[in-house]
């Protein structure tokens, strides 16, 4: 079938409390790796693509290999723009060809958030594109973005709710303290904040910084009102480490198959352990 919007697969996640994985797409392998092990689980899925990956692999390519993948397939595939930063960006996908964005005016006083995210939403909309907002600031480091502890700001249940109403999103982004890349130390999740902003409205939340959270946390938080985890270092961490095995039991490999494959299929591995974990299986 062909790419679709994140809006339906995220209704449905909500209402039936479980969360659809955002996986993050940094080249062909682990594309391959998302989609199959998708497959395999019969679950909705979102290709999650941040400005950095775009740049790696170049919007053509990025849409031509989500789109192929998604018209081989009988799942609902969703190519998301991850942390787009301006409207340019986000219009520039759209009309790429990817079928939601994520416009994260986080670090934009609220107003401009609002309105911003506001306009995005109309264009999008009006194509059959899905969007996700951002409140308060996430802390750690994902491509370019770097927020040290300092400067993570936990989003406030009142503005979140209230910025839900304002702006129409289709699922939305908050701070509840976690963080991008890998933990030192275990995170500590504000439930309090999911389940105060999740009951006042009817899309799902997002919860990002997926990698490294226990599973019990991230089972608490989907039952409280994350419709949506995003994963992608712990992915990026698989891949490497499977490679580094490779080499350091036969220094001569040197065709990329041979350690590119057995990466992807670790990849695999992970992502249906996180479909399985977030309840996803069985849903598409
Ligand atoms: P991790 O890299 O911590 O899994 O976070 C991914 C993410 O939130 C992408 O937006």
């Amino acid at each position: 079938m062909p790419l679709v919007s994140m809006t339906e697969m995220l209704k449905k996640a909500k209402s039936g409390k479980y969360a659809v994985g955002q996986f993050n797409m940094n080249n062909l392998e682990f594309l391959q790796a998302i989609v199959e092990a998708s497959e395999e689980e019969n679950s909705p899925v979102i290709l999650g693509v941040s400005e950095g990956a775009l740049k790696y692999m170049g919007l053509d390519y990025t849409v031509a290999l989500a789109k192929t993948a998604a018209d081989n397939s009988n799942i609902p595939i969703a190519l998301h723009l991850d942390h787009g930063s301006t409207f340019d960006i986000s219009m520039k996908v759209i009309h790429g060809g990817f079928s939601s964005v994520m416009f994260d005016g986080s670090h934009h006083p609220y107003e401009e958030n609002v309105e911003i995210t506001k306009k995005i939403v109309e264009t999008a909309h009006a194509m059959g594109i899905s969007v996700e907002g951002e409140l308060g600031t996430i802390g750690g480091t994902e491509d370019d973005i770097s927020v040290d502890e300092e400067n993570a700001r936990l989003a406030d249940p009142k503005e979140a709710i209230r910025f839900y109403k304002e702006t129409n999103v289709d699922a939305l982004a908050i701070a509840v303290g976690s963080a991008h890349g890998m933990y030192i130390g275990e995170p500590k999740l504000h439930y309090e904040i999911i389940e105060a902003v999740s009951k006042e409205i009817d899309i799902p939340l997002v919860l990002h910084g997926g990698s490294g959270i226990p599973d019990e946390s991230v089972k608490k938080a989907i039952s409280l009102g994350i419709g949506k985890v995003n994963v992608n270092t712990e992915n990026q961490i698989v891949m490497t480490n499977t490679i580094r095995e490779i080499f350091a039991k036969n220094q001569n490999v040197y065709d990329p198959r041979k350690y590119l494959g057995p990466a992807r299929d670790a990849i695999k591995e992970v992502v249906r352990g996180k479909i399985r974990l977030f309840g996803s299986n069985g849903k598409a």
